[in-house]
């Protein structure tokens, strides 16, 4: 699926996914610095009711944000880890918890595990394009 968005129009993106996705989801986001990662992060915490700012986890490298529902969303930043250094942190035990898992960074060899392992990864590929973003999802649920 192909979907054109400026800013203002990042909910059509938001309604595909939550029409497309199941409740628990490993979503790669991928693009260029600045491409929109953390904003399409920040318009899906907006979707799901999540009060407060949605920041770039840079410095934590996951953070959590409980939406009104109940259901929690995952936002990951992996810029500065390798996948040897995820592996021994055991950080991918966090994506068996029940909700969206947002990765920015996310690497190949990090997607091949989890696919290696049984799960499903959504990959999000975010162009930019004038004052708007194409974003290419590749979804195994669809
Ligand atoms: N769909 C969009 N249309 C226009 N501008 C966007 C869109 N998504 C993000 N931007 C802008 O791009 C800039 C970088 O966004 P950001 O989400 O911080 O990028 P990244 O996390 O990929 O580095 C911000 O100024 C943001 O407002
Ligand atoms: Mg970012």
């Amino acid at each position: 699926m192909e979907i054109q968005a400026s800013l203002l129009e990042l909910n059509k993106v938001v309604d595909y996914l939550q029409i497309t996705l199941p409740s628990n989801a490993i979503v790669f986001l991928r693009g260029d610095l600045a491409a929109g990662k953390t904003t399409l992060t920040q318009a899906i915490a907006k979707e799901k009711g999540i009060e407060g700012e949605v920041t770039s986890p840079t410095f934590s490298l996951q953070q959590c944000y409980a939406a009104k529902d109940g259901s929690h969303l995952y936002h990951y930043d992996l810029y500065r880890l390798d996948h040897d250094e995820f592996m021994q942190l055991g950080l991918f035990e966090e994506f068996e918890k029940e909700g969206w898992h947002m990765v920015e960074w996310g690497s190949d060899a990090l997607k091949a595990f989890l696919e290696g392992v049984g799960y499903n990864v959504v990959t999000i590929d975010i162009e930019p394009s004038n004052n708007s973003r194409i974003y290419r999802i590749i979804n195994a649920y669809t």
